[in-house]
């Protein structure tokens, strides 16, 4: 049988706490005409204490899921991307599986900056595509304000917190995820990277110190790079799905800087109308700045059913990629699965306590068995 992997429902969330360029301004030496004028970024996003990727993550995938009109129950797979995960280990993926109760899901995170959205939503698909699952989520969700250095004005003025989510089915219907590029090269790794805290540089009272916990930036060299591939990896998506750039609707690129988006328009002679751009208001929010910027265009209703959306990004690694889709909506459901949605308290309640009903047995099976060895 021949499926095809459509993407059928979406959902964010941004944590309601607001930084402005003024408010940067109070911590270090900037000013918000040279913010809005080098980057286009008004204002940002900032998570409040205990808020985090995990908890953005999963209200955005319940949102998601109500509106594919799914239960959690139904999902085969949860494919979290992000660089500000909870920790090295457990993945962020399965802590958003325990908190909106997707009993059947297997979770796992991709760790792929900026482009990470996309290359998960490709790999989801093809995952589809081949009848290994369903039902899939992927979540794209960043605290980066948790890593960024706020003495640093060349990194802190960029980055926003933030998460968005798509869900991903299959259908015998032709549409959905179209074609795909990733691309790699790993000999800029050190042009945007968070250096310690893994096994290179493990954590160490030096690290600490010297601040290598947080991000550290060539911005001249990601600003070369970020223009150069952004309308290569688009142009190369179009031919591989036989279609060219007149065939697509719109083009939703990582909102990084307005100016990269800019030149990458000028060079596939496309009007910058035909871009969805929404870093104004939450700045580079990394892996969730697609989803983020793509929601804003179905909710206000520029992007429709049948449109066709190169979706492009690129960031640390370094990574780029892009991915060609026609959207589709909602797929028609026999029955509406609304009760974990018109029950939404309670049903926060229920996941909940299933998760502390298994901690608990999990003890309880502890102390009947006592020690293994
Ligand atoms: N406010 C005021 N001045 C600032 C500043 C700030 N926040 N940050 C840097 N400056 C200063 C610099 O110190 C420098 O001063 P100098 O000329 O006296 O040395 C001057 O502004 C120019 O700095 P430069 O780094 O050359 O600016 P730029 O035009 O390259 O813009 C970025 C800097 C970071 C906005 C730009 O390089 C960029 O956007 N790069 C891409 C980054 C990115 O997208 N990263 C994420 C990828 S996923």
């Amino acid at each position: 049988m021949n499926y095809f992997a459509h993407i059928t429902g979406w959902g964010t969330s941004v944590p309601a706490n607001i930084m402005t360029n003024a408010d940067l301004a109070k911590i270090v030496e900037t000013n918000d005409e040279w913010i809005r004028s080098r980057t286009g970024i008004a204002q940002r996003h900032i998570a409040e204490e205990g808020q985090s990727s995990a908890s953005l993550g999963a209200e955005a995938a319940l949102k998601a899921l109500k509106v594919a009109n799914i239960s959690p129950h139904d999902v085969d797979l949860i494919v979290v991307s992000t660089s500000s995960p909870e920790h090295l280990f457990p993945s962020t993926a399965s802590l958003i599986q325990d908190r909106i109760g997707a009993t059947r899901a297997g979770a796992f995170d991709l760790s792929a900056a900026c482009t990470g959205f996309i290359i998960a939503v490709n790999i989801v698909a093809q995952s589809i595509r081949s009848g290994a699952i369903h039902t899939a989520l992927v979540i794209g969700t960043e605290t980066l304000s948790r890593l960024v250095d706020w003495e640093d004005r060349s990194t802190c003025i960029l980055f926003g917190d933030g998460a968005g989510a798509f869900v991903l089915q299959a259908s015998q219907e032709p549409g959905g995820v179209l074609s795909a590029v990733m691309r790699s090269d790993g000999s800029g790794g050190d042009l945007l990277t968070v250096p310690a805290g893994g096994s290179k540089l493990p954590t160490s009272y030096q690290t600490v110190k010297d601040k290598q916990h947080f991000i550290q930036m060539n911005g001249r060299e990601v600003f070369r790079f970020a223009t150069r591939v952004m309308a290569q990896a688009t142009e190369d998506v179009v031919k591989k799905a036989n279609f060219t750039l007149d065939d697509v609707d719109w083009v939703v690129p990582h909102q990084a800087n307005q100016r990269i988006i800019e030149t990458a328009a000028k060079r596939l002679k496309l009007p910058l109308e035909r871009f969805v751009i929404n870093l104004e208001r939450y700045g580079n929010t990394s892996t969730a700045s697609i989803p983020l910027a793509a929601v804003e265009a179905i909710t206000d209703g520029r992007i429709q059913p049948g449109d066709r959306i190169v979706f492009v990004g690129f960031g640390a690694g370094l990574t780029w990629g892009a991915l060609l889709a026609q959207w589709t909506g909602p797929l028609p459901v026999e029955k509406p699965k609304m009760w974990p949605y018109r029950l939404h308290g309670l049903y926060r309640l229920y996941v909940k306590l299933r998760s502390w009903g298994l901690r608990i047995v999990r003890l309880i099976e502890g102390v009947v068995w006592g020690r293994q060895d």
